[in-house]
């Protein structure tokens, strides 16, 4: 426990140092990763930029996933799209004008990847250089990695300066993830930091799932946050951002929270599984 305060805190401390340099303002630029593909990436980045914006901050998504775009999908914006992120690169228009602007949450953007441009084509410096013209207007630019570990990973993580490494708690996952984090050390990436998603407190509480304290320490990564299972995410096809239960919400709240100020408060994925009703609820979801 004392070397995850101190992950915390150094992560913390760390981080408020490096959000201003040469005066100007300039983004904090986080990529959402992990090795195995369908971990929940694309929902994590959707919302954590929608609780971020919620919290007051410009708040900047970005989808590198070129060829196989989604993250305009799970945002409900596809409609939307003039522009998407190849064509800046292509320079057929300023990356402001690319930008598609959230219908519920003013301070929240969305640039769309695009789904006809041949991905060879697309370097990570290409990205960064878009980047780089948007850096001082947002305070988190929030890059979703495509799964693999191949070119769109290049581009993905080339740009970002810290990592947000998603898992789900089984051990193929980790597993994955732990090559990915030895990938990043390739990178200009100075902190990483983990998101548990999918976690079930029914699961844990019965002794079936990796505990979190387990997969912390397996990955030695700070803990940012732990997602719960939430059946209102799986079943929402096209606007799989906004349909959630009150624990998904809080716990995309608290992950916010944690990663802008270092508040280190964790969903509790058990609660609402303790006590004698808890047992009760438990015993049936496990029976039906
Ligand atoms: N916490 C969650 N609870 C239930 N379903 C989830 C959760 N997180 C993600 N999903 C579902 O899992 C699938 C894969 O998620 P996605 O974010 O697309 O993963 P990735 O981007 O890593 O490939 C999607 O159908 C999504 O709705
Ligand atoms: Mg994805």
């Amino acid at each position: 426990m004392t070397i995850l305060s101190f992950f915390i805190l150094y992560y913390f401390v760390t981080i408020k140092m490096q959000k201003t340099k040469k005066g100007i303002k300039m983004a904090r630029k986080i990529v959402m990763t992990s090795g195995k593909g369908g971990v929940g990436k694309t929902t994590v980045c959707a919302n954590l930029g929608i609780y971020l914006a919620k919290l007051g901050f410009r708040v900047l998504l970005l989808d590198v996933d070129i060829g196989l775009n989604n993250l305009d999908v799970v945002m409900g914006v596809e409609n939307q799209v003039v522009f998407d992120i190849t064509d800046v690169i292509m320079g057929k228009c300023r990356a402001k004008q690319a930008l598609v602007q959230d219908k519920a949450i003013s301070s929240l953007y969305i640039l769309p990847s695009s789904h006809s441009y041949s991905k060879a084509k697309v370097q990570g410096e290409h990205i960064k250089n878009v980047i780089d013209t948007l850096d001082s207007s947002f305070d988190y630019i929030l890059i979703d990695c495509p799964a693999g570990v191949e070119a769109g990973f290049h581009r993905a993580v080339f740009p970002a300066n810290e990592a947000i490494i998603v898992v789900t708690p089984h051990l193929s996952a980790i597993r994955d993830a732990d090559k990915v984090i030895a990938l990043l050390d390739d990178y200009n990436i100075e902190y990483k930091g983990l998101v548990i998603n999918r976690m079930r407190g029914d699961l844990l509480l019965n002794g079936d799932l990796m505990t979190v304290e387990n997969i912390v320490t397996a990955l030695n990564l700070p803990l940012l946050g732990v997602i719960p299972e939430d059946d209102a995410i799986g079943s929402s096809c096209s606007v799989g951002a906004r349909v959630q239960s009150i624990e998904s919400a809080r716990a995309f709240t608290l992950l916010s929270e944690n990663i802008h100020n270092g508040s280190r408060k964790i969903f509790d994925c058990t609660y609402k599984y303790r006590g004698f009703m808890g047992y009760l609820k438990r015993n049936i979801k496990k029976h039906v």
